[in-house]
Parts: structure tokens; C-alpha cells; sequence
């Protein structure tokens, strides 16, 4: 179902800040969508309130067009999954899954359907008759899903519901929500802090920061295209290079950045934003996967020396030193460089960022916003 925020509030006593702060969002129906954000930027808020378990201080919440902000929680045909579950520890798995079902007095019959189908969906099917003490961390949290799905919710609410978990499996409880996602057609909203998760899991990505929406878009628009300076240093590992300069015009109608100890031209892309910004001071950003090691100096190439070199496998990341910046740049490690070496760093126009650096807006964001 599809679910909306409308001007969502929420303050703690003792708090200077909202932990939510007159938020909109609108979840369409069927989505998975991610809350992602650093600790305490308000998501867990923002969860127990489309739950009930909150209540916000102003603003609206709306589930297949239906306002729910005054229901009690059974009400809400939601159900939530916690980071830290709690099993019914003298019951069997099996009886932990049907526990809910029968509180609302369904027939044994269609009770053992449900249960052996939602087990058959997360694969515990074999652990039905087992205790919940005699099952390892990753089948107890897959016995919480089954749990949290017998009921069949409209709205499926997930708290870090993984972080229990090692990384081996987290990786393969992940595609597991993914598809249980998928086969039952339900909403999902999925928190987590882990930006590599909710690039994977998420259909649609909320990033938060201090209690508000930075921007809400797929994996691809908030890594591709970030709409100001925390989405661009949030999303990605490892982070993007971010350097704070001034921008001015060039004699050939660009604008070229100048950085602490080097300069670079913009492309056009950037120029409309640029013309339109109050001042010149910027901030400007590559990805480290997207600079190049060239064999010598050109247009855009800034000379560095390597100080360090991580292993990531079949890429290595290497940190080089250009004055007082150290770059992260990735690259292939058959082609890797050593410590101490040389290196010319070359930064494609096309991929690089740039930010206002006042309001941390990125320049792209600004003038498609702003009419001509
Ligand atoms: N019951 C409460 N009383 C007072 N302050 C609270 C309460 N619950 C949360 N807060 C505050 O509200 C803000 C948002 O908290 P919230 O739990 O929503 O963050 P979060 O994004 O889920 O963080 P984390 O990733 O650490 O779980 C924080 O500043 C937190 O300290
Ligand atoms: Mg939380």
C-alpha cells in the first residue's frame, strides 16, 4: 500500500533538535524503499511512527490513502521487525511464527498453511519443530521475518534488522528480504546506516541527516547525481574526494575551479549554477573510482606522490598525496602503483561534482531548480 508523509514532526523533550523535522514522503505502493542515514539522524522516529508506536507532535500519515495517525498499531496493518527481535524462548519456532495468528483467533488449519508458507518463503521450513535457543543468529532473525509477515501487513517495517548479523550472511539475508520482497508484493520500508545495503536492497533510497529528507531517489540518482555535499560524502565507499575552493571565470567563457594548490576547468554544465550563485566559494568532488592514473601531465592531471596502498581484492585504492590533500583513488590492481611512486591524477570534467559551498547545494541541483 502506498504510504505518505505529510509534514511529519516529531520532538523529544529535552532536545534541542527535532529528531524529525517536518518531513514529506510519499512510498508507493509495493515499493522497497531505505531510510538511510548516519546515527541518530532519525529513522528508528520515523519508523514508530508509521508503526504507532510514536506519535508525531503535528503532521499526517496516510497508508493507501486511509490517515492512520490515530489509529493504535493493531490497528495500522503494519508490522515491524526490530534490530534487536525478541523470541518467545520456551516455544518452538514454529509456535513463535504462529503466535501472532493466534491472538487474532485463526482456524489451526489455516494457521499451519500460513505458518509452513511464510517459513518455506525466508527457508526455515526444516526448523519449524526446532527451539528458538537451538537456532543460530541468522535463522533466529529469519524466524522474526516469518514472524513479522503471518499477518500479512500492508506494511512491512524494518529496523537494521541485519546488524546482528556477521557480513557473510548479511549479504545473503539481504537478497533474501530482497525476493521475499518480491514474492509477496508487500511495501517495504527498510532502515539502515549502511549505505551499501540500502544500495542493494532499495528500490528507493530516503537519505537523512539532523532529522531531515536530503534526498530521496534510486541507488544510481543518489550516488550519480547527490543534490548537495552530505549525499555525495554519505553514499559510496570509499568516500568522495571533497575539496573546498572558489570558482571564477575563465578568458575562454568557462569556469575553472581553483583549488588549495591546483586548478582545474569546470565543464559547462556547471556554468548556468555558477552564474546564478551568490559568491564563488565552492565545493568541489571526484569519486575515487573516477580518477585515472595517466602516464603524464595534460589538461586537468594534478601530480601526486603515493603514500599508501590497500589491497580491495581485484582493485587497489591508493592514497596519493597532492600538497596538503591526500586523494583516494581506485584502481585496477594489475595496474597498481608503489609507495613513493610518482603519479599523475586525471580528472574527467564528466565526472566530477561541485557544490555551493554556503548552502552545500550542488550546482546541477540549483539551476534546474531556479527558473532561467
Ligand atoms: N525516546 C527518546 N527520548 C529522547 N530523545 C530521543 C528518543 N528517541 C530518540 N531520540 C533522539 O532523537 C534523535 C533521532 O533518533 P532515532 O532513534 O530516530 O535515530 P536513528 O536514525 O534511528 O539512529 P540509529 O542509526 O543510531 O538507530 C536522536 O537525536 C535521539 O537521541
Ligand atoms: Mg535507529
Amino acid at each position: 500500500m502506498k504510504v505518505v508523509l505529510n509534514d511529519l514532526v516529531k520532538n523529544f523533550a529535552n532536545s534541542e533538535r527535532a529528531a524529525v523535522n517536518r518531513i514529506n514522503l510519499v512510498i508507493d505502493d509495493g515499493e522497497l524503499a531505505v531510510l538511510l542515514g548516519p546515527s541518530g539522524c532519525g529513522k528508528t522516529t520515523t519508523l514508530r511512527m508509521i508503526a504507532g508506536l510514536e506519535q508525531p507532535d503535528s503532521g499526517r500519515i496516510t497508508i493507501a490513502d486511509r490517515d492512520i495517525t490515530d489509529l493504535a498499531p493493531k490497528d495500522r496493518r503494519v508490522a515491524m521487525v526490530f534490530q534487536n527481535f525478541s523470541m518467545y524462548p520456551t516455544m518452538n519456532v514454529y509456535d513463535n511464527i504462529a503466535f501472532p495468528l493466534h491472538a487474532i483467533k485463526m482456524d489451526r488449519k489455516a494457521i499451519d498453511q500460513t505458518v509452513r508458507e511464510m517459513a518455506r518463503l525466508v527457508n526455515i521450513d526444516h526448523l519449524l519443530e526446532r527451539g528458538v535457543r537451538q537456532v543460530s543468529g541468522g535463522e533466529a532473525q529469519r524466524v522474526a521475518l516469518a514472524r513479522a509477515m503471518v499477518r500479512r501487513p500492508e506494511v512491512f517495517l524494518m529496523d537494521e534488522p541485519l546488524s546482528n548479523l556477521d557480513a557473510k550472511l548479511r549479504v545473503q539475508l539481504r537478497t533474501e528480504i530482497k525476493r521475499l520482497h518480491q514474492d509477496t508484493g508487500t511495501t517495504f520500508i527498510f532502515v539502515t546506516h549502511d549505505q551499501e545495503e540500502a544500495m542493494t536492497l532499495g528500490d528507493k533510497i530516503i537519505v537523512m541527516n539532523q532529522g531531515d529528507i536530503q534526498q530521496v531517489g534510486t541507488p544510481h540518482e543518489v550516488f550519480f547525481a547527490p543534490r548537495n555535499a552530505f549525499v555525495a560524502n554519505f553514499v559510496g565507499t570509499p568516500s568522495m574526494n571533497m575539496l573546498r575552493g572558489r570558482a571564477r571565470a575563465g578568458d575562454d567563457g568557462g569556469f575553472r575551479a581553483e583549488l588549495p594548490g591546483f586548478e582545474l576547468r569546470l565543464p559547462d554544465r556547471f556554468a548556468a549554477g555558477l552564474r546564478r550563485m551568490r559568491g564563488d566559494q565552492v565545493i568541489w568532488g571526484i569519486r575515487p573510482e573516477a580518477i585515472r592514473l595517466v602516464a603524464a601531465p595534460a589538461e586537468n592531471t594534478v601530480t601526486g606522490e603515493v603514500e599508501l596502498v590497500e589491497a580491495l581484492g581485484s582493485r587497489d585504492l591508493i592514497f596519493a598525496r597532492v600538497g596538503e590533500q591526500l586523494f583516494g583513488v581506485i584502481v585496477d590492481a594489475l595496474e597498481s602503483a608503489q609507495v613513493g611512486d610518482t603519479c599523475h591524477l586525471h580528472f574527467d570534467g564528466a565526472k566530477m561534482h561541485l557544490f555551493n559551498a554556503e548552502t552545500e547545494d550542488s550546482l546541477l541541483q540549483f539551476s534546474a531548480a531556479e527558473p532561467a
